[in-house]
C-alpha cells in the first residue's frame, strides 16, 4: 500500500547488492511512497550488476562510490544534485562489511589491518558520508539521515566478531553528527537497529542459522523482515518524524528489551 510519504522527496540510497539487501527493499519501497533517488554501491558491487534491474524498476540512475573514498563520495554527492535538480531530504547508509568475519579470523584472532579496514567500511565511511553533505550544504531542512545497526552495538553476540565494535561507532558517529547536522541545518540523523535478517551481509556471519531462529523465539513480534526495516525507515524519511533525531531505534520485534521467552525456556527444559 502506498500513502505518497515520500513524494517530491530526493536522495542518495547506498548499498543495494541483490535483492535480498535491506536497501533493495527500501528502495522498492521509497519508490512506492514517491521518492527519487541516486543508487550507489561501491564499484566492485555495481560489477555484478544486479542493481541495474533495482535502477530500471526505480527509474533511478546509479553512480559508483567506494563509502571510504572521499573523492568518490564528493563526486557522488555532485553527481546525485545534479541528477535530482537539487539539494537532498534523504539518505540511508546500508553498508557493513568486517574483513575478519569474510576470512574466518575469531575476534581473539584480529588482523588489525582487516579490522582498519572493517572499521573505515562499516563505521567511519558513515562519518565521511555526513561530512561531505555537510560540507556541500547537499541537504535540505527537515532532511533525515539513516544508517543501519546491530544490538551488538549494545550487547555481546561472539560471532558477530569485530562488527560489534563498528556499529558501537557507527551508532556514536549518529548522535556526534545529528548534534552539528540538527542545529546548523535542522537535519535529523538515526540508527534503526534491525533484527537478524537472511542477506549477504547477515549470512555472512557464523552460526547465522541459530541466531536468526534464536531472535525469532525471543521476539514477542517476531523478527524483523528486511521489507519491515524498509518501512521504518520509510517513516523515518517522512515528515511524520521531523522531531526524532540521535536515536538508535529498535526494528526488532521487541527482542532488545526481552530476558527469556516461553519457547526459549521450553527448549530448555528436561522433557
Ligand atoms: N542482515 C542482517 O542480519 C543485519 C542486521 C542488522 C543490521 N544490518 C545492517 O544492514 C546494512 C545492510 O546490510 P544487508 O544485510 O542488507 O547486507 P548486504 O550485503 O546486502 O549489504 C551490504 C552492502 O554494503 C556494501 N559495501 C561494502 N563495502 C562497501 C564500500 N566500501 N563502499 C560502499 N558500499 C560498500 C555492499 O556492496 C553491500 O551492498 C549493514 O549496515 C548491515 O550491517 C544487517
Amino acid at each position: 500500500m502506498s500513502y505518497n510519504l515520500l513524494k517530491g522527496k530526493k536522495g542518495i540510497i547506498f548499498g543495494a547488492l541483490d535483492e535480498n539487501s535491506i536497501a533493495w527493499k527500501t528502495a522498492e519501497r521509497i519508490y512506492e511512497e514517491g521518492g527519487e533517488f541516486v543508487l550507489t554501491n561501491a564499484p566492485i558491487a555495481l560489477r555484478m550488476g544486479e542493481i541495474n534491474e533495482l535502477a530500471k524498476k526505480t527509474n533511478s540512475q546509479i553512480v559508483p562510490a567506494d563509502a571510504t573514498s572521499m573523492e568518490d563520495l564528493n563526486n557522488l554527492v555532485e553527481k546525485s544534485m545534479e541528477i535530482l535538480g537539487g539539494k537532498l531530504d534523504f539518505v540511508l547508509h546500508s553498508i557493513g562489511m568486517s574483513v575478519n568475519v569474510r576470512k574466518g579470523k575469531p575476534y581473539t584472532n584480529q588482523n588489525y589491518e582487516w579490522t582498519h579496514k572493517g572499521w573505515d567500511v562499516s563505521a567511519v565511511s558513515f562519518h565521511k558520508t555526513m561530512q561531505t553533505l555537510y560540507q556541500k550544504d547537499a541537504m535540505n531542512e527537515w532532511g533525515s539521515i539513516v544508517a543501519l545497526t546491530y544490538m551488538a552495538a549494545q550487547r555481546v553476540f561472539p560471532d558477530y566478531n569485530d562488527m560489534a565494535d563498528n556499529k558501537a561507532y557507527l551508532e556514536s558517529i549518529a548522535r556526534s553528527f545529528g548534534y552539528f547536522f540538527g542545529k546548523d541545518k535542522k537535519v535529523r540523523v538515526n540508527t534503526i537497529s534491525q533484527s537478524p535478517t537472511p542477506t549477504t551481509a547477515g549470512q555472512g556471519v557464523k552460526g547465522f542459522d541459530g541466531f536468526i531462529n534464536y531472535a525469532e523465539k525471543m521476539s514477542p513480534l517476531g523478527n524483523a523482515t528486511a521489507e519491515d526495516c524498509a518501512n521504518y525507515t520509510v517513516a523515518m524519511f517522512s515528515d511524520l518524524t521531523k522531531k526524532v533525531t540521535l536515536q538508535n531505534l529498535y526494528n526488532d520485534g521487541g527482542f532488545s528489551n526481552m530476558g527469556v521467552s516461553n519457547e526459549v525456556i521450553d527448549a530448555f527444559s528436561k522433557k
